[in-house]
């Protein structure tokens, strides 16, 4: 007789649905079925030819390829900071920035390094999902604040007065997944101290930095020496798979994240950090890419209509567009399922960032060539004029 073993409480979450359609669309595609894809938020190009062939060159001349410090290379970490320099104009010291495997990881390295099993960290729906399943998955009671549409789905200080919570920490993220909206400056403030007065420990997900279109986006560094910055080099700097991000820490968490991440990871990868080293002496080539997506922002905002959905965010950065269905449909997995069966186009559903009322809304991701997004745009037509 087998005994039957038991899978922990902790690992109980929610599968990541993005992930799950990108699965499903890989199968698809094994199978020799043609989709076009807005459904998982990467680019569709890779890093600068230029940084790579750089990359390329530090495997021949270093085959070993070692481990690093576990905070990163020092010379990458200076070449972050003189990036908060020459981007914001704002002083981050290369001693303050840990690089981590993607900033997935440093989500880990932060949540264990200030806040305790049962502790309260507020997140805002709709929002990136893996914050809820993370702090679930280290015991952290996830305490969701509902934002406004007319907000833009972004937290004021205003509304973080009146939620009636009470919270040990704050994730923000701005540009966001799913909406794409930004908090504006002087909210950012508001937010920062806001969040000192009240002894909250601030988390700001920079992760679509560089990524806007009317406006940069402050970083909170520039409003706060308490805040935890994230970051990563999957968005903007267009190296998804290279699995590199980083963090910059205020001095309280300096030691307590080098020691979690000497033992948890004991070095983020060390290819990945000289192809990211490099990649900064290639932001002009990464601003093309930003424009292409600019150009695909126009094509879907102009298209969406036509497909039947009116009412979508005034996306100002990322690669998203978060669209209420009610009109087509109130069962968004329903809709996205029947979206890829039947037209061939990946998307995402809203029940991914907003538990309560992401079944009225979607995720649009227009990252992909503007060929195919403009196929992806036709598709959704024809299917939804037969649907409707
Ligand atoms: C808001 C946000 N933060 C963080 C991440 C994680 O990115 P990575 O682990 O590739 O750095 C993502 C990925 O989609 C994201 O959308």
């Amino acid at each position: 007789m087998t005994n039957t073993l038991k899978t922990s409480t902790r690992s109980d979450i929610a599968s990541f649905r993005a992930l799950d359609i990108m699965r499903q669309v890989h199968d698809l595609e094994d199978q020799g079925v043609d989709i076009r894809k807005m459904g998982a938020g990467q680019p569709h190009v890779g890093a600068p030819q230029k940084a790579l062939d750089y990359a390329a060159s530090m495997i021949t001349k270093d085959p070993r390829q070692g481990y690093t410090e576990a905070i990163g290379m020092i010379t990458l970490r200076q070449r972050i900071a003189q990036y908060y320099t020459d981007y914001y104009g704002t002083m981050a010291k290369a001693e303050n920035i840990c690089v981590t495997a993607g900033s997935s990881s440093a989500f880990i390295l932060t949540f264990l390094a200030a806040f305790d099993a049962g502790d309260r960290v507020a997140i805002c729906a709709p929002t990136y999902p893996a914050y809820r399943n993370i702090l679930k998955s280290l015991n952290i009671e996830v305490v969701e604040i509902e934002t406004r549409s007319a907000d833009h789905y972004q937290p004021t200080a205003e509304l973080l007065e009146h939620c009636g919570q009470n919270f040990d920490g704050l994730i923000i993220n701005s540009p966001s997944n799913p909406s794409g909206t930004m908090i504006d400056d002087a909210e950012l403030e508001k937010i920062c101290n806001w969040c000192k007065d009240k002894g909250v420990r601030l988390i700001s997900d920079e992760a679509y930095h560089g990524i806007t279109y009317e406006r940069k986006a402050a970083t909170a560094l520039q409003y706060s020496d308490q805040v935890i910055i994230l970051n990563t080099f999957s968005k903007y700097f267009a190296m998804t798979g290279w699995r590199l991000g980083w963090t910059v820490l205020p001095d309280d968490l300096k030691d307590p994240v080098k020691k979690l991440s000497e033992n948890l990871f004991v070095s983020p990868p060390t290819i990945s950090q000289h192809l990211a080293y490099k990649i900064f002496d290639h932001v002009s080539d990464l601003d093309v890419y930003v424009q292409g997506y600019a150009e695909n922002r126009a094509i879907v905002l102009e298209e969406l209509p036509k497909i039947g959905i009116e009412n979508f965010t005034a996306a100002h950065g990322a690669f998203y567009i978060y669209a209420d269905i009610h009109a087509l449909s109130n069962d968004s997995e329903a809709f996205c399922k029947h979206a890829l069966d039947e037209a061939k186009v990946s998307i995402t559903p809203g029940t991914d960032f907003d538990l309560n009322r992401g079944s009225g809304t979607i995720r649009i991701c227009y990252a992909d060539s503007q060929e195919n997004i403009i196929e992806a745009c036709q598709r959704l037509k024809n299917w939804s004029s037969s649907v409707r």
